[in-house]
């Protein structure tokens, strides 16, 4: 049966949504336990090189996904949302754009400027968008990093505001992203 359109988002923009939310999440939490380990050491070297690749993943997913997002009808909130739930609710989505596309942004600019290695998943090496300049690979380090507390606080703002529709409110937010909706598509 085809999807009903007028609740849900386009099948294609559910199906990106979670691919992305697993492996931002995986990017985030590798980050997280990367930035506590000192410089050099081993596991961080090996996890940086898989928290790169997840995070070049997220951002060519992420150019996909916007393609769709603008091409495909966005179903219209529950009408249970007030004005200022219904403002939060796109503040945050905004929020999580930015934040889809400044984390790769970054990272890849600095490792660049670094001289630090951009191998994908041990195949082959990104270009280096950037010349080597360290003056840059600081700035951009800086702005990853100081962009992680903007990243935790956003994610779980999304996270907790998704389980209160759910448990709380009961208005079928959830089900307007879930791979296989009401009508039974998949
Ligand atoms: C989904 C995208 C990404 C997310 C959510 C993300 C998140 C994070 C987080 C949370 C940290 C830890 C910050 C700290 O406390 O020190 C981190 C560190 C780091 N990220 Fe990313 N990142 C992403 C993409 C990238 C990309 C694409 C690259 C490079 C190509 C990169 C390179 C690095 C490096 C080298 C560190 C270690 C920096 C340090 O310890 O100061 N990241 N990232
Ligand atoms: C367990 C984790 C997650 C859950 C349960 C979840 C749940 C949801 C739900 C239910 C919606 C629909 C909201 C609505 O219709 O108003 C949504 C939308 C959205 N989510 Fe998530 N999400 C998760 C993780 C993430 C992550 C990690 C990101 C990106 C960093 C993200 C980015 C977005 C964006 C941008 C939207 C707006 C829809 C769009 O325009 O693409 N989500 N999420």
């Amino acid at each position: 049966m085809p999807v009903d359109v007028t609740t849900s988002y386009a099948p294609l923009l559910r199906r990106i949504h979670w691919a992305t939310a697993v492996l931002f999440i995986a990017a985030m939490l590798i980050g997280l336990y990367c930035g506590l380990q000192p410089p050099g050491t081993s596991p961080r070297r090996e996890l940086l090189e898989v928290h790169k690749s997840l995070g070049m993943t997220v951002f060519f997913l992420s150019i996909l996904r916007l393609m769709v997002r603008v091409s495909t009808r966005v179903p219209p909130e529950p009408s249970s949302f007030a004005w200022l739930v219904r403002a939060a609710a796109r503040l945050n989505h905004v929020a999580l754009y930015l934040i889809l596309f400044a984390m790769p942004l970054t990272g890849y600019a600095f490792s660049s400027a670094g001289g630090y290695s951009l191998r994908y998943f041990w195949t082959f090496s990104w270009p280096r968008v950037v010349a080597d300049n360290p003056a840059v690979a600081h700035a951009g380090e800086v702005t990853h990093d100081a962009l992680a507390w903007f990243v935790y606080a956003v994610v779980a703002l999304h996270i907790a505001a998704t389980i209160w529709h759910a448990v709380v409110m009961r208005d079928g937010v959830l089900a307007r992203m879930w791979p296989r909706s009401e009508s039974g598509e998949r």
